[in-house]
């Protein structure tokens, strides 16, 4: 990338010449001048186009960054979302191994928070509800009675702004969520940067500021399917969640408090497992959440970088690395999916477990439970939270 980048830096300095001579009259013609622009947009370690409109007239952009190796990720400005990651598999063959859409409506229209960035709150809050400084606030109840992924129109479905990068790895994505919006105090203002590394990681750094006392718990919703097809589900890929306990719900998926060990039970992922292994055992917790959609608490709750997940394709040779600074993860196995939504760039639909999230957040309706570390933010502090997925072959 560095490379590029030079060659860009030193095209850029080119074009500004060119154009303080072209002042001066330089006699070139307007043909050799597009010459010039187009090269230079040519490189396209970062590129923007026009990705349609929303029913409400809104503009979305996407954003296309590349890495020296190739990799590639593309995210629009409606809800921050990933709508295409194309990695190698072991024969250096480049797949998009998250589920998406074709097109701004059908993101629009159907809300499985494919590839989203999820706020204010990510995850359950039971009823809606929740108190700081003795003051009741109500979210909407948009999941039965409760509150999923900040209400109806949370930060998966309003516009972000993008800022010009710092440097062309990196994606910085800005949204401003008012005071009261979806029930919740505060204005805050979040910024979420994307980075695509050279070492075939995708970094997604979350920082949030607040005027007043509120709640925050940010991640992202990409569904991944490391096979590169569609049409299979992932069933067959190993996973290793780096946890001892995990969180059991009730019949609303909210956690009933209790931190269970996952020793002796289909929740051990210790070491690696194929999904499919165990998801349809007798298991009650399997029953309530249709298979895996539980809140895993990671054996480290440090604020540093720290694994948290692992997931391989052994048909593909796709490994996929999961750290982050958060303290949960939530491993869901697309199990609400139903053979109803079309395929990106294909003919096909997303069946049941075509895709699993692995949302590093933390622990769902921490808001209404005391023992669970807090999710509060104050004016003055900075919320700032990392996650990086990092792709190889093996
Ligand atoms: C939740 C699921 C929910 C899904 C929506 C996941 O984060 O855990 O229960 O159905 O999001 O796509």
């Amino acid at each position: 990338m560095k490379k590029i980048k030079h060659t860009v830096y030193f095209l850029c300095l080119f074009s500004f010449l060119f154009s303080l001579t072209n002042c001066k009259g330089d006699g070139k013609s307007d043909k050799e001048k597009e010459e010039l622009t187009t090269t230079v947009s040519e490189i396209d370690f970062l590129t923007k186009e026009d990705y349609g409109t929303t029913a409400d007239g809104e503009k979305v952009e996407q954003y296309t960054l590349t890495n020296e190796a190739g990799m590639e990720v593309k995210i629009i400005t409606y809800g921050g979302r990933i709508t295409s990651l194309k990695v190698p598999n072991k024969n250096n063959e480049f797949e998009d191994v998250v589920l998406g859409f074709d097109s701004i409506s059908q993101y629009t229209s159907d809300h499985p928070y494919f590839g989203a960035l999820i706020g204010r709150y990510g995850n359950r809050i039971a009823g809606g509800k929740f108190s700081l400084d003795g003051e009741d606030y109500q979210l909407p109840q948009n999941d039965g009675e409760n509150s999923l992924h900040g209400g109806d129109k949370g930060f998966d479905k309003v516009i972000w702004t993008a800022k010009l990068p710092s440097d062309s790895t990196s994606l910085v994505l800005n949204y401003k969520s008012k005071d009261g919006e979806m029930g919740y105090p505060g204005n805050l203002d979040v910024t979420v940067t994307y980075t695509l590394n050279d070492d075939n990681s995708l970094d997604v750094a979350y920082e949030a500021e607040t005027d007043k006392k509120t709640i925050v718990n940010l991640t992202q919703h990409a569904y991944f399917n490391l096979t590169g097809d569609f049409n299979k589900t992932i069933l067959d890929h190993e996973v290793v969640l780096n946890a001892d306990e995990f969180l059991p719900v009730d019949e609303t998926l909210i956690p009933t408090g209790e931190l269970r060990s996952v020793e002796g039970t289909p929740f051990d992922f210790t070491e690696a497992k194929k999904v499919g292994k165990e998801i349809e055992a007798e298991n009650e917790q399997l029953e309530l959440g249709l298979g895996y959609d539980h809140c895993w608490v990671l054996n480290d709750q440090s604020d540093d970088m720290h694994f948290a997940a692992s997931a391989y394709d052994p048909e593909s040779g796709r490994f996929l690395e999961v750290s982050t600074t958060e303290p949960g993860i939530q491993f869901y196995t697309g199990n609400f999916l139903d053979g109803t939504l079309p395929q990106q760039g294909g003919e096909g639909t997303y069946a049941q477990r075509s895709g699993f999230c692995l949302e590093t957040q933390h622990y769902p309706d921490s808001p209404n439970q005391e023992k669970f570390p807090s999710v509060v933010l104050n004016p003055g502090e900075k919320y700032s939270t990392k996650t990086s997925f990092k792709f190889s072959v093996k």
